[in-house]
């Protein structure tokens, strides 16, 4: 098992890639929490782990809020005795374009997929320094590796979070605290729809999807469970010399 003895903290764990992440993890012998705003979900998630025989601490938190960024991170540290490793996945895809630009909703998207990936690194570093290291892994996207004509806000926000990671590297490398950033390509996950379907009309988003899916070379969507997989790799000992590294899980979408 190759999270055995590790105490792993998930933020946007109640869907998607994260909820994957938690279920993997556990089963890898981890002990997690897992943090989200969505109540019903995180329940849910807690009732089906039970079934499969695990725990998963769970904490209800807006982490567009800063203050309750940090008191989740305070939370989860305490229910699980410390943590060694961090995935700080919350993210959204925010505003379509930039004429008449909603200001709060740039800077909503700016405050989940930015702000709360520092906050969260943040909080946990110290954690990680007591316990002789840690790894953290944030949620970049192929949109933080190249522009993205349909999501040019998220575009902005997830290339900032590869600049924290390549940065964040260098900062904690003395403290053996390793820190790296997953960039998944259009992945099959309620979220989707943010990217391709912003107009609400179907055939549009259909579209859209046919249109990203033209670049892909392996031709499909990402599985939420092929990025929890990465994040397994980035977060255990097998990569315990891999730091600052962007990867990108797109079926070869950024090596075009
Ligand atoms: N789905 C994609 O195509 C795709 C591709 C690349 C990167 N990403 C990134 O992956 C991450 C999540 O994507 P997913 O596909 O797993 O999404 P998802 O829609 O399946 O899950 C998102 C989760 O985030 C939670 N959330 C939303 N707002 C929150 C808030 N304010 N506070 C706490 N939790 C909040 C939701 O409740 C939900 O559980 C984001 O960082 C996103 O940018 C997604």
């Amino acid at each position: 098992m190759r999270l055995q003895n590790k105490r792993v903290i998930v933020t946007a764990a109640a869907s998607g890639m994260g909820r994957a992440g938690v279920e993997l993890f556990l089963r890898e012998g981890a002990s997690v929490a897992a943090v989200d705003v969505n109540s019903a979900g995180l329940d849910a998630l807690a009732a089906d782990m039970k079934s499969a025989g695990h725990h998963v601490h769970t904490v209800l938190a807006d982490l567009s809020r800063p203050e309750e960024m940090r008191s989740s991170i305070h939370d989860a540290a305490a229910a699980l005795g410390g943590v060694d490793v961090l995935w700080a996945h919350a993210g959204i895809p925010g505003p379509g374009g930039i004429e008449n630009l909603d200001v709060a909703a740039f800077d909503l998207a700016m405050a989940l997929n930015v702000t709360s990936a520092a906050l969260a690194a943040g909080e946990v570093v110290g954690h990680m320094r007591k316990s002789g290291g840690g790894s953290i892994i944030f949620t970049s996207s192929i949109s933080g590796l190249m522009g993205s004509m349909m999501s040019p806000v998220y575009s902005a926000a997830k290339f900032a979070v590869v600049g924290l990671t390549k940065s964040l590297c260098q900062t904690f490398a003395p403290d053996n605290v390793r820190v790296n950033v997953v960039c998944p390509g259009l992945a099959d996950t309620p979220m989707k729809l943010g990217f391709t379907g912003r107009s609400g009309d179907p055939k549009e988003a259909e579209a859209n999807q046919a249109k990203l899916l033209a670049a892909v070379p392996m031709g499909r969507l990402c599985k939420a469970e092929e990025v929890a997989h990465a994040v397994l790799w980035l977060a255990s000992d097998d990569a315990s010399f891999v730091t600052g590294v962007a990867l990108p899980v797109d079926g070869g979408f950024t090596a075009r």
